[in-house]
């Protein structure tokens, strides 16, 4: 069965059929290999393409593990089109440089419907035409890619270097999950296809990445476009894949036809397609753009589907640009304007091209989310790990719809690369929803009179020490009592995602502290609202919900209050890890850094955090008077699981896990009632298998009651 997303119910049906005969442990035919390819392949569009998967992840899993195995025991059925041949690509030593198939031109722009007016009048001059039949469709702001596919494998993915040659990045580009490795193009008599698309980072991924890049202290980057083109030269292709580079394929810029009596299913396929492919083709030729990118679409790439519009006329194109610049902030991506194209191939042809840009296509730019403005002066912050974060204030100036009047400018080395000074005219850009950030200091305007940022030499709040530790570019104050570390100590505290104390913004924190009423974390619930003569504008009702807000808060589960401490380096996640660790979180200040290096998602930077937080004496004694208080320092989700669950069950653990390590896994297991067994036998009830699995798996397959879970469906077992 090839790809077709027409055939939903036959793939839903498979995949069930599979996944209930894995559940069994029943071992899937060697001869069903290539049948298991075509459902991981359809799961993967339904997910990556459509956003509509129809089976779980873990269901997902345990289908890919079973391919993996097979490939693995039978490494001839091994095909570069295997969804298993993404993951482990070597580390790329260099790119090379490679010559394009056809030159990849830029676009003219246009910025008003006058431009675009004048560019149609002069394409229907040429093309001696009345009306010309226009493709609408987005600009999207990433880094373009030219992708080759040869007898329906990609062979290669090209960066788009000075137009001419690019870089080879076949490695990397492979990565990304919406780029498919093989795509039945054959079946069109398509023997070699070159396409091209870009490549773009989401708003979403991009300000986590950029956080991440914050948390690390480095420099974040000015917008998702950097980030998608900085990723695609990544050395390692693993980090590319963590990026969540998206692709969008919006040209056929050449193909190749096989000889005609090769081309044998054709008619079968077509019979397959949705109506509106059925244009795609007369006798094997793509005759319009529109019906090129449906059939891109239909063969399983991200091209332009709802995102497209053809309409007849430049009034109709500039009556619908409007409503498509307001979808502009709807959308998860950036884009930076509307392409417009002449549709039909033949006038394509007949219009053909300049040296910079084609005749047929024209970019609409929206208007510029970038503005210029004037750098007033410097704010130093404190942050509640004492770093001191410089801000940038400006003279307050409309981007994109929103008054900016201050940016963050990170650090020192950030200051000095974008050789920032106090006066300086900068160029700021805010890419939709995300941060605004300052692109460059306009240093042509320069009159002399601008002056140095002089980074302060202590506290601006405590007037403590500051210390810059090695290889890192922030400076943080060392006084953990500083007012202001304090006070964001407390902010982060009672947030959303840690004790979630609601009513107590950062306002109102700022506002008790500034009483009095609050000094450090404990404090919080020690509230002595009697004095509440002080509290200006806060009702009877409103100090009731805060009060039995903090009351509450007490319950909160243990991985909350740790990830609520603000211990350096220590998120949600490795949160979770800690506080599933230990019965009693005091249980950490007997733990030594390879104590708990030996932790997932623990490595030696955060585990000499977490051993510096618990050696203080003072945290210690902030532990002690929280428990005094009322809150839960008992991991109590561990004693209710101890007499649940899992009890009595056994469990063994084979080949290499992922996400754990085998002895949280087992410690993970015991914790849950289970118990952990040397062997395969009938006395087993799990075997949760890892990567390479071996002789254990092929044993446990020969006993029925045995379960044979992957790493995922033991994790949703104990509730992670
Ligand atoms: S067509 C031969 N369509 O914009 C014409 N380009 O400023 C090929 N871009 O280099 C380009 N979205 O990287 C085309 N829907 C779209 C696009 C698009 C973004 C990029 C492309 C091009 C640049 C020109």
């Amino acid at each position: 069965m090839e790809f077709n997303s027409g055939d939903i119910q036959a793939f839903q049906k498979v995949s069930f059929r599979l996944i209930e005969e894995l559940r069994l442990s029943s071992i899937i035919s060697v001869s069903e290999i290539e049948f298991l390819k075509s459902v991981l392949r359809f799961h993967e569009h339904r997910y990556y393409i459509l956003n509509e998967p129809l089976i779980s992840d873990s269901e997902y899993d345990l289908l890919y593990a079973a391919l993996k195995q097979i490939e693995q025991k039978h490494p001839e059925l091994v095909t570069k089109d295997s969804p298993t041949q993404r993951v482990g690509s070597s580390i790329n030593k260099s790119f090379e440089t490679v010559q394009h198939l056809v030159p990849m031109l830029s676009l003219e722009n246009s910025y008003n419907a006058d431009d675009l007016i004048n560019w149609d009048r002069k394409a229907k001059e040429h093309c001696k035409l009345d009306v010309i039949e226009y493709c609408i469709e987005p600009k999207f702001d990433g880094a373009s890619i030219s992708l080759i596919y040869e007898n329906d494998l990609i062979v290669r993915g090209t960066t788009r270097g000075d137009g001419v040659e690019g870089e080879d990045i076949t490695n990397n580009i492979k990565q990304i999950r919406s780029i498919p490795l093989s795509a039945p193009f054959s079946k069109f008599g398509i023997q070699q296809i070159e396409i091209r698309g870009e490549i773009v980072m989401t708003k979403a991924s991009f300000t986590k990445y950029n956080e991440g890049l914050i948390a690390q202290g480095l420099s974040p980057l000015a917008n998702p476009r950097n980030a998608a083109s900085g990723s695609l030269r990544m050395k390692d292709p693993k980090e590319v894949a963590k990026r969540n580079l998206e692709a969008f394929l919006y040209h056929v810029s050449f193909y190749q036809r096989k000889p005609a009596n090769t081309v044998n299913d054709k008619e079968e396929f077509l019979e397959k397609l949705t109506p509106n492919t059925l244009s795609v083709v007369e006798d094997n030729v793509l005759v319009t753009h529109s019906s090129s990118l449906n059939l891109l679409w239909e063969l399983g790439f991200r091209s332009p589907q709802k995102e497209k519009m053809v309409v007849q006329g430049i009034e109709d194109v500039i009556k619908h640009l409007h409503d498509f610049e307001l979808l502009r902030d709807t959308l998860p991506y950036e884009i930076d304007g509307m392409v417009i194209k002449v549709n039909d191939f033949a006038l394509q042809e007949t219009l053909g091209m300049t040296t910079h840009h084609p005749r047929w296509a024209i970019a609409f730019k929206f208007k510029a989310r970038q503005a210029t403005t004037q750098l007033l002066g410097i704010d130093f912050q404190v942050g509640r790990t004492g770093a001191i974060t410089p801000v940038a204030k400006l003279k307050p100036v409309q981007v994109g719809g929103v008054t900016v009047s201050s940016i963050s400018v990170h650090n020192e080395e950030y200051i000095k690369e974008k050789d920032l000074k106090i006066g300086d005219n900068v160029l700021i850009e805010r890419a939709g929803d995300v941060i605004p950030q300052i692109v460059k200091s306009l240093t042509e305007l320069r009159d002399g009179g601008e002056e140095c940022i002089v980074f302060p030499n202590m506290c601006p709040v405590c007037r403590g020490e500051l210390f810059k530790e090695e290889g890192e570019a922030v400076w943080r104050c060392v006084n953990i009592e500083c007012e202001a570390q304090v006070m964001e100590k407390i902010i982060h505290f009672v947030s959303k995602d840690a004790m979630d104390i609601n009513s107590f913004g950062e306002a109102n924190v700022r506002k008790f502290y500034g009483l009095g009423l609050i000094s450090d974390i404990p404090s919080i619930y020690n509230i002595n609202f009697e004095s509440k003569g002080k509290l200006d504008g806060f009702g009877k009702k409103s100090i009731d919900n805060l009060s039995s807000a903090i009351e509450a808060s007490k319950f909160q589960p243990l991985h909350r209050l740790i990830y609520g401490l603000g211990i350096r380096f220590v998120g949600e996640t490795t949160a979770k890890v800690l506080a599933n660790s230990v019965e009693h979180l005091l249980d950490f200040v007997d733990k030594s850094e390879e104590d708990l290096q030996k932790l997932d998602d623990v490595g030696i930077k955060v585990a000499k955090s977490i051993h510096h937080f618990f050696s203080n004496e003072m945290n210690v004694e902030m532990l002690k008077q929280l428990e005094s208080h009322g809150l839960q320092l008992f991991n109590t989700k561990k004693e209710v699981l101890q007499t649940g669950g899992l009890i009595n069950q056994t469990f063994l653990f084979t080949g290499t896990l992922n996400k754990l390590k085998r002895s949280e896994a087992e410690a993970l297991a015991e914790q849950h009632g289970g118990k952990i067994v040397s062997g395969v036998s009938s006395k087993l009830n799990y075997l949760v298998v890892g990567d390479d699995a071996g002789s254990k798996l092929e044993k446990a397959k020969k006993i029925n009651t045995i379960k044979i879970i992957t790493e995922n469906e033991f994790l949703e077992l104990v509730n992670l």
